[in-house]
């Protein structure tokens, strides 16, 4: 290497986080397509910003598999690389300072534990969105599990390819048992307790 000088950085994380009043985190939904992930991560979005003035970034599929990932498609090689480079992205902004939300199938478990080992300790929330395939087939607001049956769809998640639980996910959600605001709460309780933010009541 020669020509380069190597600069510290003078701002780092601590830094960006005295300004901002709360702890960055990713929050990294995974569970079915149709068990509620989207719904829930967007409602929780809005109620941190607007109740917590928290600053966040939600990835979700429809921002990320239209433009950064618009090359991958669902084979396991492309699912990897899709939730790899969702951990890139997470972690840089997780570095800024973001509570970063994050809603993908992430059907294999060996790529979620690698997101969560090239976060810092502690900096990664897991939310298992638990709703059983009967009832997302059921709801199927997409169509998507009737095609799958019909086998319009390949390797479709549940249907013709695996889905790996969380084995000790940070939070659990039912979502076939509780509603999207109850869902919400449970988050936000959580984020309270473990002190990423302050609470609003005095
Ligand atoms: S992941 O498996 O790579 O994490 P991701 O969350 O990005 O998946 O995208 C899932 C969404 O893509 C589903 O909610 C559904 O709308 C759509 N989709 C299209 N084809 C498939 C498929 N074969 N399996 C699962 N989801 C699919």
């Amino acid at each position: 290497m020669t020509n380069l000088t190597p600069h510290p950085h003078q701002i780092d994380p601590q830094a960006r986080t005295a300004i901002k009043g709360h702890k960055p985190l990713v929050i990294w939904f995974t569970g079915l397509s149709g068990s509620g992930k989207s719904s829930i991560a967007n409602e929780l979005e809005q109620e941190l910003n607007q109740q917590f003035l928290v600053h966040t970034y939600l990835l979700d599929g429809d921002n990320v598999r239209s433009g950064l990932n618009s090359d991958l498609g669902f084979s396991v090689e492309d699912r990897a690389e899709n939730i790899r480079r969702i951990g890139e992205v997470a972690k840089m902004m997780l570095d800024a300072g973001l509570i970063v939300i994050t809603a993908f199938i992430s059907p294999y478990r060996q790529e979620r534990d690698k997101v969560r080992r090239i976060l810092p300790e502690t900096s990664f929330c897991e939310v298992f969105v638990d709703c059983p395939l009967e009832i997302c087939e059921q709801r199927d607001p997409k169509g998507l599990y009737a095609a799958a049956r019909l086998g319009q769809i390949s390797q479709f998640t549940g249907i013709s390819a695996p889905y790996e639980p969380p084995l000790n996910p940070e939070i659990v959600i039912h979502s076939d048992h509780i509603s999207i605001k109850e869902a919400v709460k449970q988050i936000i309780d959580f984020l309270l307790a473990k002190e990423i933010m302050q609470s609003t009541i005095h």
